[in-house]
């Protein structure tokens, strides 16, 4: 388990809570466990309030109680084209759907988690707040959209949902006695999201071999006395600073001085300092270009802004740069510019390590991100800050971020399927250095893919040594271009479709990690194919069967 305080609170009401007091139905939609960390907080401060709570993953709610709910919460993050998390699809298409029930005399408020820098910002979020109101519930407070950096937004819409419910229900607040949340808060680790640990870098290779067309590097981190622990799965968040050249190239196009003190909050200070660490200067966002054009008053910028798909469309792959060179603005002041930029957001690895082998490091495989866009060369921030631009001595800012819906299975026997081509392959060094401490007797297949096998197997004598001590039962290589026809991992699938077939039925669970665009939807299409083929079903019902694996966690997957 993950030890999260929030979980024991989750089924009994807290101690201060009486019969009578209002009962708050907690839902939560989420990918990597954001939302569901929120969740956990509006749960805590509930039940410090005195309000019984129930805090339940969209997966495991039954519709057809919502209806006879009086208090209702909806915490929902938005991926790709504005879609549900996985674990959310089943709640929103009943929602959506013919037999939907009358919500009349039911309560409710959401909030939604997005990224700004997307055209169907918070879309799911804003679905359910609008089909709770088509169904007849009352909205108890204003939805809230949060960008990336959501904490603050979310404790601001905490307070005026529990305002709202402790007035509607007539309930005086009563603070329960000892507040169960706050013993919980000083036993949590010192360091988290909002305070990063200055981990040590303990090592920064290069995995690649001559005549590859990629930097993929292996880098330690040090988590020695940070109280710092993470499960196979996690991912690792980074604090990244952006390239100082790019920093520089934007306060002379604005003819600012790089020196002018500005104020970001509670910090002062210079004004390159805060466009290096703290403002967010290579992805566009939309309230960016909102007021890019009320400043600007320029009529096409306007234009595009009010319509959002070409604006989105424009904004993909452009940075500050690009937006001060299309459309110049004059006299900007400093603090002008950086009030428009959002906080740098920390960068999330898959950790590539399990504390069982590593104890006190965590690792990470990080490509190095760089390619021609738009006529200007681009890079990843983090990835080439780590590759480029970090002293042999360096700390780096990091923090655990927990991911639940991409774990080993509690059972040490059932068998795990691993798909990871690139650096999507990192979680499963991790699973796999899990299984070998723990002794797990359940069989182990990987499937990778790379580019040429001689310079891009990433972590091959580990494999290999793997595969010989008889730990990994199949690894199964897709090298793209170590000949004329392209060979992907769903090949691969497809090809083994009769062993896979017989893993399932053996009870195997189903991991996909790696790039979300292209090889997610083709794997999962692959899988469909396998399951059709050897199932005997049609292309519905495996769908269909697939879609049941991921609700009984036996399909997961990490994919950015
Ligand atoms: P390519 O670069 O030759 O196209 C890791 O990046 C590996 O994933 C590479 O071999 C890459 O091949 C491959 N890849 C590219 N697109 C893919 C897709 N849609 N599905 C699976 N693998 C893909």
């Amino acid at each position: 388990q993950t030890g999260q305080p929030a979980a024991g609170a989750a089924a009994a009401p807290a101690p201060g809570a009486s019969a009578e007091a209002p009962s708050l139905t907690i839902l939560y939609g989420s990918q990597t466990g954001n939302a569901e960390g929120v969740a956990e907080m509006l749960g805590e401060q509930a039940s410090a309030r005195g309000i019984n709570v129930k805090i339940v993953d969209m997966a495991d709610y039954k519709p057809r109680q919502l209806k006879s709910e009086t208090f209702v919460a909806v915490l929902a993050s938005t991926h790709g084209e504005g879609d549900p998390p996985d674990n959310a699809l089943d709640f929103h298409e009943f929602l959506h759907g013919r037999k939907a029930p009358g919500l009349k005399g039911v309560n409710y408020g959401v909030l939604a988690l997005g990224d700004t820098t997307y055209e169907h910002f918070c879309q799911t979020g804003k679905d359910f707040d609008t089909r709770f109101e088509e169904l007849g519930a009352t909205r108890l407070t204003e939805r809230v959209d949060c960008d990336v950096d959501y904490d603050d937004p979310a404790e601001a819409w905490i307070e005026s949902i529990l305002g709202a419910i402790e007035e509607k229900a007539g309930a005086t607040a009563q603070t329960a006695g000892a507040a169960p949340g706050a013993g919980v808060a000083t036993a949590k680790a010192r360091y988290d999201r909002r305070n990063p640990f200055p981990a040590p870098v303990l090592e920064n290779l290069v995995l690649n071999g001559r005549g590859s067309n990629k930097e993929t590097r292996h880098l330690e981190f040090s988590l020695e006395e940070s109280g710092l622990h993470y499960q196979p799965g996690d991912a690792v968040g980074v604090y990244p600073q952006n390239n100082p050249k790019l920093v520089a190239a934007i306060i002379e196009k604005l003819g600012l001085d790089p020196d002018e003190s500005v104020s970001l909050g509670e910090t002062e200070t210079t004004l390159s300092e805060a466009l290096q660490h703290y403002r967010e200067i290579t992805v566009l966002t939309l309230p960016l270009m909102e007021q890019w054009a009320a400043y600007s008053g320029d009529d096409e910028l306007q234009k595009m802004v009010d319509n959002h798909s070409t604006l989105t469309e424009w904004m993909r792959g452009r940075d500050l740069l690009d937006l001060i060179e299309t459309w110049p603005v004059e006299a900007l002041g400093a603090d002008t510019l950086t009030g428009m930029l959002r906080k740098l957001p920390p960068r999330l690895y898959s950790i590539a390590s399990s504390q069982a082998q590593v104890e006190d490091e965590v690792h990470v495989t990080v490509a190095a991100v760089r390619y021609e866009t738009h006529g200007r060369e681009r890079e990843g921030v983090a990835s080439t800050w780590l590759s480029d631009r970090i002293e042999d001595d360096a700390t780096v800012p990091v923090y655990i971020d927990p991911n639940k819906n991409f774990k080993l299975p509690d059972d040490d026997d059932a068998p795990i399927i691993m798909v990871g081509p690139g650096t999507g392959v990192a979680p499963f060094r991790a699973f796999m250095q899990e299984r070998e401490e723990r002794g797990a007797k359940g069989r182990n297949w990987l499937f990778f893919g790379e580019q040429q096998f001689r310079a891009d197997f990433l972590y091959q004598a580990e494999w290999l040594n793997w595969r010989r001590q008889g730990l990994l039962d199949h690894i199964t290589v897709a090298f793209s271009r170590d000949q004329e026809q392209k060979v992907y991992v769903q090949h691969r699938i497809r090809e083994q479709s009769t062993e896979i077939w017989s893993w399932l039925q053996d009870g195997a669970y189903l991991y996909v990690c790696g790039d979300a665009d292209a090889m997610a939807p083709d794997v999962n299409e692959a899988l469909i194919d396998v399951i059709a083929e050897e199932g005997g079903k049609s292309r519905e019902e495996a769908t269909e069967y697939l879609r049941e694996l991921a609700r009984e966690k036996r399909y997961q997957r990490d994919v950015y």
